[in-house]
């Protein structure tokens, strides 16, 4: 198993009964995701983008694992939905590709991304 972190995270943003398949995340598509979804609008609040290197990897997953975004106003996995990728896809050409994926894939792939680019990560990235 490639990023066995993921897989309790997984369950919890499921909620599923069934055991958790192995998805080969992909970085490269969390980096995406990341940049065109979550950054796209981090680019407009009070605090600016969120650096990936502003957390370490373990941070991160406490982060996502707690599911709670904006101060706890609402779940982080809103933002990976279909029913919000479908809310902005008109002005938003990521969206539209991501939409027909599922939203835990997508997750994983942003967290692998951010396991990868976080202060302590192989590759720290700060990237908008
Ligand atoms: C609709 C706009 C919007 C989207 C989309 C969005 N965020 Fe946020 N995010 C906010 C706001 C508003 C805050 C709180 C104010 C600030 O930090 O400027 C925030 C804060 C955060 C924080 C700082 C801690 C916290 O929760 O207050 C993190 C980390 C974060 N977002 C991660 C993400 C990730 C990961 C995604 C993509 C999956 C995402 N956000 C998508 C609006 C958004």
């Amino acid at each position: 198993m490639k990023f066995a972190l993921a897989l309790p995270l997984v369950a919890a943003a499921t909620l599923s009964a069934a055991p958790a398949l192995a998805y080969d995340a992909d970085w490269k598509r969390g980096r995406i995701y990341y940049r065109a979804i979550c950054s796209s609008c981090h680019s407009t609040t009070p605090n600016g983008v969120i650096q990936p290197n502003s957390r370490t990897k373990a941070e991160w997953v406490v982060y996502l694992e707690a599911n709670k975004h904006d101060k706890g106003k609402e779940p982080v996995t809103k933002y990976f939905s279909s029913d919000y990728l479908n809310s902005i896809k008109a002005s938003n050409k990521a969206a539209d590709r991501f939409s027909s994926v599922p939203a835990d894939q997508l997750l994983q792939d942003v967290l692998l991304f951010l396991q990868r680019s976080a202060k302590d990560g192989e590759s720290p990235a700060s990237c908008s």
